[in-house]
């Protein structure tokens, strides 16, 4: 039987990942929205792209959460976006009340699904999602570190002009500016970059990652990204779905992991098909375990004005 792939929230982000997940054929997909009319009309033209683009998978687009009946994986888009001069952490209090109905209404119909949260600001909603749906800390996980590794990983290809096959990067930490790229931990071909690159550029590489949302949303002027990230949940569910095994950053709940306890930050993780298998801990050093500590501080600061 067909894995069934909802994904909440039929903005950029929600349709490029629901046409995604099709084109990869994890499954069926429903993309659901609160817009009457959107996710159906998406939902449409979505299916309608199938015969030529050549994949088998169902994709409808709805408002009603009985359709959502029964998914194995949930991706959660909704909420808004963040516009020129707007930090994620601006969004708090809109998005939490967004997450809030959405994830109530996921448990209700799903309750067996895993969830993985998109919506910003990321390791925030990702442990409200956990509260509020009362899912074990394995089914709920917030998508970022594949993003922002991505676009470290994009940038170290352009500098020494080689292919983004050839470079593995890992960034840790909270979905904002206190993000922790770890240099130490990325490399091409297996050669950490620190040794091909010099001090001044990895710093200015670092700093872009940081700052990589906030460079397309001051481009764009109207939103920000979709295509990298609708790739980075694409691939998240892709491991899911296939049981892949894969590790992964991403936001997960740590229960002493790291030496934090109890906040959802971004650690590189085993995903199958229950979602986070394990947690893998890196060897960080005093200053890159810091980072990681301040960057968990302002994710539980806004936990707790939030009081999830
Ligand atoms: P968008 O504005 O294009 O789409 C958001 C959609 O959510 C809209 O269609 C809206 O109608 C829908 N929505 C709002 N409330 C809803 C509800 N209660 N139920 C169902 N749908 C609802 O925004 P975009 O660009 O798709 O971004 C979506 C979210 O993802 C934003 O919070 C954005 O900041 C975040 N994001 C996170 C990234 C990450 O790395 N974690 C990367 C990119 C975006
Ligand atoms: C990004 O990093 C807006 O969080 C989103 O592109």
């Amino acid at each position: 039987m067909r894995k069934k792939i909802t994904v909440i929230g039929a903005g950029n982000v929600g349709a490029t990942t629901a046409l995604r997940i099709a084109e990869k054929e994890l499954g069926d997909v429903v993309l659901l929205d609160i817009v009457e009319g959107l996710p159906q009309g998406l939902g449409l033209d979505l299916y309608e792209s199938s015969p030529i683009s050549g994949f088998d998978s169902k994709i409808i687009g709805t408002n009603d959460y009985q359709d959502t009946k029964g998914s194995d994986v949930v991706v959660v888009t909704a909420g808004l976006a963040r516009k020129p001069g707007m930090s994620r952490e601006d969004l708090l209090q809109k998005n939490a009340a967004i997450i809030k109905s959405v994830v109530q209404q996921t448990a209700k119909y799903s309750p067996d699904s895993i969830i993985i949260i998109v919506t910003n600001p990321l390791d925030i909603m990702t442990q409200l999602a956990k509260k509020i749906s009362g899912f074990p800390k394995n089914r709920v996980l917030g998508m970022a570190g594949v993003l922002d590794s991505g676009r470290m990983r994009s940038f170290i290809a352009e500098a020494l002009n080689i292919s983004v096959k050839d470079v593995s990067a890992m960034v840790l930490g909270g979905h904002g500016d206190a993000m922790v790229p770890l240099p130490r931990y990325t490399c091409v071909s297996g050669k950490p970059i620190t040794d091909l690159l010099p001090a001044d550029k990895i710093s200015a590489i670092v700093e872009r990652t940081r700052k990589g949302g906030a460079e397309i949303v001051n481009l764009l002027k109207t939103g920000s990204a979709y295509y990298a990230p609708s790739a980075a949940a694409a691939q998240m569910v892709e491991a899911i779905i296939k049981d892949k095994k894969v590790v992964l950053p991403c936001a997960a709940y740590l229960e002493g992991e790291y030496g934090l306890k109890d906040v959802y930050i971004g650690v590189p993780a085993k995903l199958g098909s229950n979602g986070i298998e394990e947690i893998i801990e890196l060897k960080l050093s005093a200053a890159e375990l810091s980072a990681l500590k301040k960057s968990a501080d302002v994710v539980k600061e806004n936990v707790n004005k939030l009081g999830a």
